[in-house]
C-alpha cells in the first residue's frame, strides 16, 4: 500500500532544485553542503532515485530523500523534513516510498540461503526511531560505522 501523506503534501519523484535542497539541509540541521556536492540531475550524478514533497501553500520543499547504489548495497541519504513540517508523517512517507522503490527496482542478492537486498544508512539521532519503525536494525555491535573526515587545503 502506498504511504499516506497529509492533504496538500504531494510527493514527487526526482530532486528539488539545488537552492531548495541546500535550504532543506541547512534548515533541518543536516551539515551544509557546497552547491557542487548537491548537483541533482542526470549529469555528474550519483543518486539513482530521489523523491521530495512539496506543500500546496509553500514553494519550498518540506521533505527530501534519495538512494545511492554502492556495489552490492543501497544507501539512503539526505533524509530531511523542514522543522515547521515535522511530526506530520512526511518522514515516514518518504522512507516507506523509497523502500518500496528499492523493493521494486533493485535486483535481489543471493547470499547463502538468503535472498535479500542490503539497505544501509548512517542514522543521525533525530531519524533513529523513524528507521527502526520501518524495519531497520542497528548494525552494532557486529558492525559499526567508521568514518574519517579528511581536511584538504
Ligand atoms: C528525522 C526526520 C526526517 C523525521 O521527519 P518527520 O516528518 O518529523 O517524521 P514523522 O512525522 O514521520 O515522524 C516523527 C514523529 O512524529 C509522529 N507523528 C507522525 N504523524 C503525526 C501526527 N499527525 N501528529 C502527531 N505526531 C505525528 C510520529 O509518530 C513520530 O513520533 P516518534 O518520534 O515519537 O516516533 C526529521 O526530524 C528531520 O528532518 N530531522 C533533521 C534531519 C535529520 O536528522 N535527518 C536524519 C538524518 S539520518
Amino acid at each position: 500500500m502506498p504511504p499516506s501523506l497529509p492533504p496538500n503534501y504531494p510527493l514527487h519523484a526526482g530532486y528539488p532544485s539545488v537552492p531548495t535542497y541546500l535550504h532543506l539541509r541547512s534548515t533541518s540541521g543536516l551539515n551544509p553542503q557546497e552547491p557542487r556536492a548537491s548537483n541533482r540531475g542526470p549529469e555528474g550524478y550519483y543518486s539513482w532515485y530521489g523523491c521530495y514533497i512539496t506543500h500546496a501553500c509553500d514553494r519550498s520543499a518540506p521533505g527530501n530523500i534519495n538512494a545511492i547504489h554502492e556495489e552490492d548495497e543501497e544507501n539512503i541519504a539526505d533524509v530531511a523534513v523542514l522543522p515547521t513540517h515535522q511530526r506530520k508523517g512526511l518522514g515516514d512517507a518518504i522512507v516507506k516510498h523509497l523502500l518500496q522503490r528499492i523493493e521494486d527496482e533493485v535486483p535481489v542478492t543471493v547470499s547463502g540461503d538468503s535472498v535479500c537486498t542490503y539497505v544501509t544508512l548512517m542514522a543521525d539521532e533525530p531519524g533513529r526511531k523513524l528507521y527502526l519503525r520501518n524495519g531497520f536494525v542497528e548494525s552494532a555491535p557486529k558492525s559499526v560505522g567508521i568514518m574519517m573526515v579528511r581536511l584538504v587545503g
